[in-house]
């Protein structure tokens, strides 16, 4: 691991390739942040994890002195997790004491929660997250949902000002108690931990009543204050229930609500937060060409009712576009402006998935050998897929959903319940595609030179550089060549109500 703490040294090791990622902090590193920084080890190939304790979020009377430092303690724990640079700035290389442009978010999402008691706490956050996404320009960075509005934010931030930096949350990491994990944790006695249990407590128990139908907002935040009255010690400074996405207050939860609240334990403030979804599960199925994923996609979305999006097609839709307008395939500034303007719309009929390409409809054309020869080009271009990638996420957003493809349970829906990784050896793969063109007419190659065509196919898409096809971590690998197709979709249906916590 490399540490460095001026901003040219930082950049200057990070010339060069390889996908970067970015975990920034502010240091007193816990087990929260270490769930972060070992889900970004496994995602990126390289990987920085910034160290900075931002002057520009404290209030005057906060408790930015104080604030713990442990710079020894954290050099040892992200040497240990495999991080390959440490940024540890002082406040005067990154210019603070003087520092005359600030990133102000929308008025409406810092006047909510936390924002009414840390007059400037957003700003301060927003300046130094884009200063860093600035320095680093990493593919992704990464934060945690326990900061639920920070990180509604920051996505906000980094939209508005076209940052090209994914941005992912990371779920809260907590105690066995329900405490979650903080650096201000240190601040507490024994019994002010144990008091603090019940602010996670409070949060679970209008989960519960979630759970039964409850939506209201007047009868969730009761069941909280309600709890949190049994434990006389914590303070409540702020509770209430907003859009997880805009921060906007809600009076019903249709979809999801995200339930936030702030407490003082002695003189400790601590937040915490739960999100409440009444939203479906999102089933991501990835796996290399011809191992059967969009047909056990079609029919898993069949028996469970999900909507069916089928990324392969859009790829084709896009192909289908770049060969229509005559447009040189491998002229990638040319593609991206064709696509920039493009409307692309999926519809589920009664054949199944629609799709149409600048109101014409294109779902038969799509299918053209044509094509088929020219998406691998096409789905290796950055732009493409920074493309596509906008549109299937609006499409997951309401989840309920199931997506196959090669990139969907690491990119696409990265936070996915059900993940499930089909695969088939090359033989199996070939005699599926050749079937499946006889079937539809066309004349199939030799089955030689199809099994030749799935291996070069297989070389590249595992090699090229943006999202080579990979199989996420928590995905369920299904091994398909002596399988029938029913048992396929069989175990992958038993996964998603077991997984997804649906009725089977
Ligand atoms: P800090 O409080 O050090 O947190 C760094 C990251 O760790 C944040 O994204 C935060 O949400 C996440 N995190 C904290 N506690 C967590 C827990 N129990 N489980 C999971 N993730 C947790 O947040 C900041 O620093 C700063 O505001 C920063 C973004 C670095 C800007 O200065």
């Amino acid at each position: 691991m490399r540490i460095f703490t001026t901003v040219l040294g930082l950049r200057t090791a990070l010339r060069g390739d390889g996908q970067l990622g970015l975990v920034p902090t502010m240091g007193a590193l816990h087990a929260g942040h270490r769930s972060i920084v070992e889900r970004a080890r496994r995602e990126n190939e390289r990987l920085v994890v910034s160290l900075f304790v931002n002057p520009l979020q404290f209030g005057p009377d906060e408790d930015f002195q104080q604030y713990p430092r442990t710079p020894e303690a954290d050099q040892a724990l992200c040497a240990s997790l495999g991080v390959d640079f440490l940024f540890m700035p002082s406040a005067a290389e990154l210019g603070i004491c003087n520092l005359g442009t600030q990133v102000v978010p929308p008025p409406a999402m810092a006047a909510v929660l936390c924002g009414p008691g840390r007059p400037g706490h957003f700003t301060g956050v927003a300046t130094i997250v884009t200063q860093l996404l600035q320095i680093v320009q990493p593919q992704r960075a990464y934060f945690g949902q326990k900061d639920a509005q920070q990180v509604a934010i920051i996505r906000r931030v980094v939209a508005d000002l076209r940052i090209p930096t994914q941005i992912l949350t990371c779920p809260t990491w907590r105690e066995s108690s329900g405490l979650a994990y903080s650096s201000r944790n240190q601040y507490l006695s024994p019994q002010a931990k144990q008091q603090a249990a019940i602010l996670y407590q409070s949060l679970t128990a209008a989960a519960a009543v979630f759970t039964t139908g409850c939506r209201e907002r007047l009868e969730l935040l009761e069941v909280v204050r309600r709890e949190l009255a049994k434990e006389p010690g914590v303070k409540l400074e702020y509770l209430d229930l907003v859009h997880p996405v805009t921060l906007t207050p809600l009076e019903v939860v249709a979809g999801q609500g995200l339930l936030a609240l702030a407490a003082w334990v002695d003189s400790t403030r601590l937040i915490d937060n739960l999100l409440l979804s009444q939203r479906r599960p999102i089933l991501a199925i990835d796996g290399p060409a011809g191992a059967g994923k969009s047909t056990v996609a079609q029919r898993v979305a069949q028996i469970l009712g999900l909507l069916y999006l089928d990324s392969g097609a859009m790829y084709r839709a896009v192909t289908w576009l770049v060969l229509d307008a005559k447009v040189p395939v491998t002229d990638e500034a040319a593609v991206a402006e064709l696509v920039g303007q493009a409307q692309l719309e999926m519809r589920t009929g009664p054949e199944g998935m629609q799709v149409w390409v600048n109101g014409t409809d294109v779902t038969m054309a799509i299918r053209d050998p044509q094509v088929t020869e020219q998406v691998p080009g096409i789905a290796a271009q950055a732009a493409v897929r920074e493309y596509l990638l906008g549109h299937q996420q609006a499409y997951g957003a309401q989840g309920g959903i199931v997506m196959d493809g090669r990139d969907i349970g690491t990119q696409v829906f990265p936070d996915a319940e059900v993940k499930v990784f089909l695969t088939a050896s090359n033989q199996e793969r070939a005699r599926r595609r050749y079937l499946d063109l006889q079937a539809r007419g066309y004349t199939s190659p030799s089955r030689e030179q199809l099994e030749q065509d799935i291996q070069e196919r297989d070389l590249f898409d595992s090699t090229r550089a943006l999202s080579p096809l990979r199989r996420a971590v928590d995905a369920v690998e299904i091994q398909t060549d002596n399988l029938t197709l029913e048992a396929v979709v069989e175990r992958v249906v038993a996964l998603y109500r077991e997984r997804g916590g649906e009725p089977s």
